[in-house]
């Protein structure tokens, strides 16, 4: 069993129940076109310090590193969150931008809102959603009009 799923619930004696996981933060920053994508770099370095495959850091660097871009892009930046367990990990990208309104589009290969000045820099092939949801082994898409949205994905070691 792993120590994560032993709460101070299941037993009084557990002062930690965090103490197989790692979390790591970023602020990401949407003015920044220069440092869009350093995130990930990192996750990626710190992923490698810890001894993960190269096939499972190249899943979680692809995917977040597209989620951050998104952020950077279409939401004015926002927060990452990676959780690293054993068996897996877990990204969570959160950003206070104008949301999704129709999120089986966006998921569409090809399908971008990107305007002409971030196109001409390469960006809006409408791959990047798609892409993340093949490199993950789930992904989750929460997102309100006017409020936010937050990216989940697991990847599996
Ligand atoms: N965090 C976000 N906030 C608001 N809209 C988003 C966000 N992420 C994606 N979208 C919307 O979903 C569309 C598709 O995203 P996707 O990443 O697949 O393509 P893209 O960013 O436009 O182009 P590419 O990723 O290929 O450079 C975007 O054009 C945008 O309209
Ligand atoms: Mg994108």
């Amino acid at each position: 069993m792993l120590a994560a799923c032993f709460t101070k619930t299941d037993c009084p004696e557990v002062v930690c129940s965090m103490a197989d996981f790692v979390r790591l933060e970023y602020d990401i920053d949407g003015e920044n076109f220069t440092s869009a994508g350093e995130a990930s770099v990192k996750v990626k370095r710190s992923l490698r310090q810890m001894g993960f495959d190269p096939e499972t850091i190249r899943k979680v660097s692809v995917s977040m590193y597209e989620g951050e871009i998104n952020m950077v892009i279409h939401a004015d930046g926002g927060k990452a969150t990676v959780d690293i367990y054993d068996d897996r990990i877990v990204i969570v990208l959160a950003d206070r931008g104008p949301g999704i309104p129709d999120i089986d589009l966006a998921m569409q290969a090809g399908y971008s809102t990107a305007p002409d000045n971030i196109r001409s820099l390469g960006f809006g092939a409408g791959m990047g959603l798609p892409n993340m949801a093949k490199y993950t082994d789930e992904m989750k898409i929460e997102s309100e009009v006017g409020v936010g949205t937050t990216v989940t994905m697991v990847v599996k070691v």
